[in-house]
């Protein structure tokens, strides 16, 4: 690449800022994505952002999976400029039937937003998504919301957050009050001042620059009361927590902590302006054969996720595509490595708040949507001709597990078809018995089923009916060598519980917890690992 296009390839990169919002449902994650919208002028009103939660009690939450299907493909990047900088926000949906959704989405995140309750503190969804966040050492921001309702303490929750889900958390704003009594917010990044007043307490009154708190003023602008509050718990934060360090943000190991009002727009634009400024640039990746840089000229991606076209009768699908290093340009030939195939894609898709528009050209960090027959699967790379294999998309033991049968004998290649795309897609986990060659369908929740039985009848023509089948968890199986002689005696004890997944890795079928445990110490040499990557 010439000197001068390189040096504005870099400016593209260092300008991408990539995340995911992730919270327990109701948290507030919708709203506060349409407030960063808002922000950024990438809509106009509020309102706009549909939610793609399942909504409970209208219609069947099967219609509604259908429903937020519908939508959610419009939300599934949002991406605006904001003070020069490209945010491209990847939506992680909340329900727990599709955690696997926002596990994957959350390979192609590069720093995460955490949203929490006032009132409800850490819940189990947040537990979960912070869990796999940490793992991978994604720079995580908290944002604490709702302040305009009565909730918790402010430290006890602090405590919650560092106990539940094992953060160090550093906080870079702090509330003077909150429900009724909610005042506003001293900034700790800027050092000032944000007043939440007005009759409705809607309206921000104003920014007021205070360098120091012990500064009298102080006393004037929220009373006597409030600013000797506010100057005793600003003193125990610098006591107890430790000092904001980018570095140790970047690494994961330190977590910055705002406060705020998604609804009211309440301290959403401190959290952007900080986000901006300290959230990482698109990361390197680490493929099987050796880590990526995205400042590498030659293009190289990956598939995080397929959706599916609503139409029956058009059964093309959208692949998206995280970009990892280099440039990918529209018709331009790349290598499709799973299947050492070259493609073209004319009409590549890049996301504009909730327009998709084709474009030419896209930068590491961006996502592009891919037009796909049938040649994709969650976690393909394309490269300019390297074999490589991106590494980070797992599957995790599904939760549900049934025999899947074909209810009408004439449609069998129809119902195979549809299956196997299903799968490609991610919507559940395909798995085949050693002993007889059944196939078993795991899914996160069972309203997947629904929607597989749903999907089959109208998209592929075919029907399929299920039988219950008694599996606590799948493991798959690492033997310390093929051949050893534990794990020969393992597969002809346990054939009755072996299975093979989609990739041909070999499965146990555990029927409980107590007999994985009891397998496991059987068979000391084998591990059994609840993802398929370790
Ligand atoms: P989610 O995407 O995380 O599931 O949450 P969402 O933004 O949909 O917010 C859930 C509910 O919480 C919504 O109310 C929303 O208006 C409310 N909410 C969000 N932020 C705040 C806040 O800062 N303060 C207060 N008081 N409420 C907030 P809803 O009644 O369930 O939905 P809607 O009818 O308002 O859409």
């Amino acid at each position: 690449m010439p000197k001068l296009f390189f040096m504005s390839f870099l400016s593209e990169i260092e300008r991408r800022r990539t995340f995911g919002i992730v919270s327990h449902p109701d948290a507030g994650k919708t709203t506060l994505t349409e407030k960063l919208l808002l922000f950024g002028g990438a809509i106009q009103e509020a309102g706009a952002v549909k939610s793609n939660k399942i909504k409970k009690g209208a219609t069947s939450d099967f219609m509604e999976i259908e429903r937020q299907r519908g939508i959610s493909v419009a939300t599934s990047v949002l991406a605006f400029e904001y003070n020069g900088i490209k945010i491209n926000i990847l939506d992680t949906p909340g329900h727990k039937d599709f955690a696997e959704d926002t596990f994957r989405t959350l390979t192609a995140v590069d720093s995460v937003i955490v949203v929490i309750d006032v009132a409800k503190g850490v819940e189990e969804q947040t537990e979960k998504l912070v869990k796999v966040c940490r793992m991978r050492n994604i720079p995580i921001i908290v944002f604490i919301n709702k302040m305009d309702r009565e909730g918790k303490d402010a430290f006890d929750l602090l405590d919650e957050i560092e106990q539940k889900l094992n953060l160090k958390v550093a906080p870079l704003s702090f509330p003077i009050g909150m429900g009724y009594d909610f005042k506003g917010i001293y900034n700790l990044w800027e050092k000032n001042i944000n007043l939440f007043t007005g009759d409705s307490k809607r309206d921000i009154e104003e920014t007021i620059k205070i360098s120091d708190v012990s500064d009298p003023t102080l006393n004037t602008i929220i009373g006597d009361t409030a600013a000797e509050t506010l100057r005793e718990e600003l003193e125990l934060v610098e006591g107890i927590y430790p000092d904001f360090n980018k570095e140790e943000y970047l690494n994961g190991d330190l977590q910055p902590v705002f406060f705020g009002s998604a609804l009211n727009n309440f301290g959403v634009r401190e959290l952007l302006d900080c986000f901006v400024s300290i959230a990482p640039q698109p990361r390197p990746k680490n493929s099987e054969e050796r880590l990526v840089e995205p400042d590498e000229d030659k293009f190289t991606g990956f598939v995080f996720k397929i959706h599916a076209n609503m139409d029956p009768n058009h059964r093309d699908r959208l692949a998206f595509i995280k970009i990892v290093s280099g440039e990918f340009k529209r018709n331009t030939p790349y290598l499709h490595v799973r299947h050492n195939k070259k493609l073209k894609f004319s009409s590549p898709n890049a996301f504009f708040a909730e327009k998709k528009e084709i474009v030419d050209i896209s930068y590491p960090g961006d996502i592009v949507g891919l037009h796909d027959t049938g040649n994709f699967k969650i976690g393909d790379t394309l490269t300019e001709g390297e074999v490589l294999n991106y590494k980070g998309v797992p599957s995790f033991s599904p939760e549900h597990f049934r025999y899947i049968n074909n209810a009408d004998p004439l449609k069998s290649k129809q119902l195979y078809k549809g299956i196997d795309q299903l799968m490609d897609e991610g919507v559940a986990q395909l798995f085949t018995l050693d002993l007889n060659g059944r196939k078993v369908i795991g899914t996160v929740g069972a309203l997947q089923y629904e929607v597989i039985q749903y999907r089959l009848e109208h998209e592929y023509g075919a029907k399929c009916s299920y039988e219950n089948l008694n599996v606590h968890k799948a493991c798959w199986i690492e033997p310390e060598s093929m051949n050893h002689p534990e794990f020969v005696e393992f597969k002809r004890i346990k054939q009755r519980f072996l299975a093979t997944d989609k990739q041909g890795q070999l499965v146990f079928f555990a029927d409980s917890i107590f007999s994985l445990q009891m397998t496991e110490q059987k068979y000391p040499s084998i591990k059994f690992h609840l993802t398929s990557e370790f």
